[in-house]
């Protein structure tokens, strides 16, 4: 019988989780990010999905900020998400967001925001009214959020800096 289990990623597990990224996505670009944004320090949740002891799925979300005028409010960006290809359908994706989400509400986090689709992302709650009103250069149909608690609806959308040297 397969033991499939859900645990916050180590530094051991970089390797494994820059090859899942790249056999779901099929080019480097976002193991790529995911490297970039923890070494930038800016991962606040990280996990991974071991299936009989290999890493087969890998989420992270990191630092966002919304800034409004002089104030900024912490956020975070689900980005990227990745399941090994042979694993797809078996409920690996949507069993790291939610336990993500878990993890990011016990600590406090009251928004995420996504850029991916809305059938999918609709699943777990993202929807794009609620990130309508943000100012971003991904502003439209694919970009969704999901609040758990008292966070701003307006405000400009300020990415980890992995993310401008990705879309440079
Ligand atoms: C997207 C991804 C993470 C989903 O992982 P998964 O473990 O297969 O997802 P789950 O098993 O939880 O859910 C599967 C369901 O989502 C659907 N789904 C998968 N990708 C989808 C997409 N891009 N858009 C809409 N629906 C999608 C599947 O059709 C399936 O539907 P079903 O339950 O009705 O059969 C995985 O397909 C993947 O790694 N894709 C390549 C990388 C990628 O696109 N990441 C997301 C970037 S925003």
């Amino acid at each position: 019988m397969s033991m499939m289990s859900i645990r916050a990623a180590t530094p051991r597990d970089r390797e494994a989780i820059r090859l899942v990224e790249e056999h779901a996505f099929g080019q480097q670009a976002e193991a790529g990010l995911v490297d970039a944004l923890v070494t930038g320090g800016d991962a606040v949740v990280e996990l991974v999905v071991e299936e009989d002891g290999q890493v087969v799925g890998h989420i992270l979300f990191s630092r966002l900020y919304v800034q409004n005028g002089g104030k900024r409010f912490a956020a975070v960006a689900l980005a990227p998400l990745a399941v090994e290809p042979s694993f797809h359908g078996t409920g690996i994706g949507g069993a790291l967001i939610r336990e993500a989400h878990v993890r990011l509400k016990e600590a406090g986090e009251t928004l995420a925001v996504v850029l991916g689709d809305p059938t999918y992302y609709g699943r777990f709650g993202y929807t794009h009214d609620r990130a309508a009103k943000f100012d971003s250069e991904y502003q439209g149909e694919a970009l969704q959020a999901l609040a758990w608690g008292d966070a701003p609806e307006t405000g400009r959308l300020v990415y980890a800096s992995a993310f401008t040297a990705l879309a440079a």
